[in-house]
This record gives structure tokens, sequence and C-alpha cells, in this order.
């Protein structure tokens, strides 16, 4: 038996992410609305109140970092999505050092595993969030969260997902794309 609720942002998990974004003096706003749209050319798209100070920074300058976050880092996740940075420096409250991104003029958080460079392609007003497309113009990730294939290695790097108000750490690794050949007719 199912329970019909009214239509509503169910979709879970999504993952939680902390954007940088600005020139002059950056900024960084923690979005859960975040999710890839194209493999190639490769692409993301962040959801984004208008009314958000970071609004008018990626507006301006038309480009954004997608900083992942590790697990751990959960309470700067959560700071950085609760204060603006029109009254705060959060790089300073928090610790994190901007870093120079190699396509782009925005700065990255050096202390996040990995980092997507991102230009806006699009705009579209939604309604309460405008949706911007960032092309992806390169990723930074940290040596030593790859695996001997040189990808991401979630087992040495737990990421943070977000689902219900509440965060969790990704990590136990149930299988890999493919697995299924042999079990199902
Ligand atoms: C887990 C989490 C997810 C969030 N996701 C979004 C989002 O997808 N879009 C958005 O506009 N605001 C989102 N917010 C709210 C902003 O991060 C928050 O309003 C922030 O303080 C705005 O910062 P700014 O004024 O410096 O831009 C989220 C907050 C949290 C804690």
């Amino acid at each position: 038996m199912k329970v019909t609720k009214p239509g509503s942002t169910a979709l879970a998990p999504v993952p939680a992410v902390m954007i940088s974004c600005g020139l002059e003096n950056p900024n960084i706003i923690t979005l859960a609305w975040v999710g890839t749209v194209c493999s190639d050319p490769p692409a993301v798209s962040i959801g984004v109140r208008p009314e958000r100070y970071s609004h008018g920074l990626i507006d301006e300058a038309g480009e954004f970092v997608v900083n992942l976050p590790r697990a751990d880092q959960v309470d700067i996740v959560d700071y950085c999505g609760s204060v603006s940075g029109r009254n705060v420096d959060k790089w300073a409250a928090c610790g994190l050092t901007p870093a120079p991104a190699s396509k782009i003029r925005t700065p990255l958080i050096a202390e996040c595993p990995v980092a997507l460079e991102c230009r806006v392609t699009q705009r579209l007003a939604l309604g309460s969030h405008d949706l911007f497309i960032g092309e992806v113009l390169a990723v930074q990730i940290d040596e030593e969260s790859l695996n001997e294939h040189s990808q991401l290695d979630i087992q040495r790097v737990p990421l943070l997902s977000y689902a219900g108000g509440y965060y969790y750490q990704l990590g136990d690794l149930l299988g890999r794309f493919g697995d299924w050949r042999g079990k199902f007719a």
C-alpha cells in the first residue's frame, strides 16, 4: 500500500556540495539541487534561488566550481548553507583555502577532494529557483582519492549525500556497473 502525497522535492538521495563562486571576493554556497545532465559535453545543473547572494556572483562571472565535500566536512557544508556571504567570510570562518582553478577564474576549495570547474552555458528561470547549466571544463581530484585505475575511490574518500533534510556518508560498495550479467535471464 502506498501513500499519495502532493508533488515535492522528494528525489533522494542527492549530493550536498559546496559551490565556490565570484571573482573579486569569492563566496561559498551549499547546494543540494545539483545533478549531472549531459556526458558530452560534460555538464551539471545547479538550482539557485535568485535571492541568494551567490546567485548574482554566478550570474556575473558566468562560472562556478562544484566542490565535493568529504563526509567529515559535514559541519562546514551545513554552515555554508545557513549563513550568507553578504555578512560572513565563509572561507575564513571555516578555515578553507581558495586555490586556483585550471580553466576558469573562480577559485576552488583546496580542502575538498574533488572540484568541477564549470562555465555557465544556460540559465533557466523555473520558479523558486533558477537553473544554471555548467559545462565541466576541468576536474581537479586529490591524488590520494584515486584508485589504481585513476578513478575516484569512494572507499578512500567517503563523500556526502543528502536525503530528506539529513546528511549521510556514502560508503558501502554494493557492486559494479554490469554486475547483473548472469543473474537475470
Ligand atoms: C544541505 C543544504 C542544501 C541547500 N541546497 C540549496 C539549493 O539547492 N539551492 C539554493 O538556492 N539554496 C540551497 N541551500 C540554501 C543556501 O545554501 C543558503 O541559503 C546559503 O546561506 C546562501 O548563501 P549565500 O547567501 O552566501 O549565497 C541549501 C542549504 C543546505 C544546508
